[in-house]
């Protein structure tokens, strides 16, 4: 069973990818993270981010161990980290090189302590149009870039980070311009995907909107 939820950033995918992996017990594969272990290691070799060849080594060599231990970086999901990430995930090369990786992951899913899985979440931007077309079931998950823009600078509040709304705001289409407008697997909603609007409901409705989806699509 391979499930894709793609949508931009700040939308809500972990959220739901996390309910549907713990809920359908499926191996759980958060694709941001190739972009970010990669985007890292340039950041703390002090490559520019600009510099394809490096970042398209960067990718070849990366392993999904290796991609772990980045994950622990105080780094790996900070502004630095996301600004990094989105810069190297627009260079074609390093698409391809992470794409047999990403794939692969479905073919023997397993949850994070190693034990196999009888299927598998994925969460990314690409991941019902590029990584695994062929899935049973696609989400698309959105919602207005001011509520996605909002939600993130009430993360950094809680995290005690001092927050610019405007300035968070710009971030978030800058971040949305590269993902949508990328000649290489541009962030768009996959042919046949449902398209969810968490800015409508709450989080709790949108859950179980998404749970009735997967128990009638499964006859479960
Ligand atoms: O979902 P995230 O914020 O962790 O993703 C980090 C970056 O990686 C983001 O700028 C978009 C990019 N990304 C991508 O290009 N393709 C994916 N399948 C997942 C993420």
């Amino acid at each position: 069973m391979i499930i894709t939820i793609d949508g931009p950033a700040g939308a809500g995918k972990g959220t739901i990818s996390a309910f549907v992996a713990q809920k359908y017990k499926l191996a759980y594969f958060d694709t941001g993270m190739v972009y970010r272990a990669v985007g890292l290691q340039m950041v703390l070799d002090g490559v520019d981010l600009s510099d394809t060849e490096r970042a398209t080594e960067i990718a070849k060599a990366l392993t999904f161990p290796q991609m772990m231990t980045l994950a622990k970086h105080k780094d790996f999901r900070s502004d630095v980290g996301s600004h990094a990430a989105s810069c190297v995930s627009v260079i074609p090369s390093v698409r391809k090189a992470l794409l047999k990786m990403q794939q692969d992951f479905a073919l023997q899913p397993v949850f994070a302590d190693g034990t196999p899985a009888n299927g598998v979440v994925y969460d990314g931007r690409d991941t019902g149009t590029v990584i695994c077309p062929n899935a049973d079931l696609k989400f698309y998950i959105t919602a207005p870039v001011e509520i996605r823009a909002q939600r993130r600078c009430n993360d950094l509040i809680a995290a005690g980070i001092d927050t610019d709304y405007e300035k968070v705001l710009e971030q978030m289409k800058a971040r949305d311009a590269r993902d949508m407008g990328r000649a290489s697997a541009p962030l768009t909603k996959p042919d046949g995907a449902v398209e969810i609007d968490t800015s409508l409901y709450p989080t709790e409705k949108n859950l179980q909107d998404v749970a009735k989806i997967i128990d009638k699509k499964f006859g479960f």
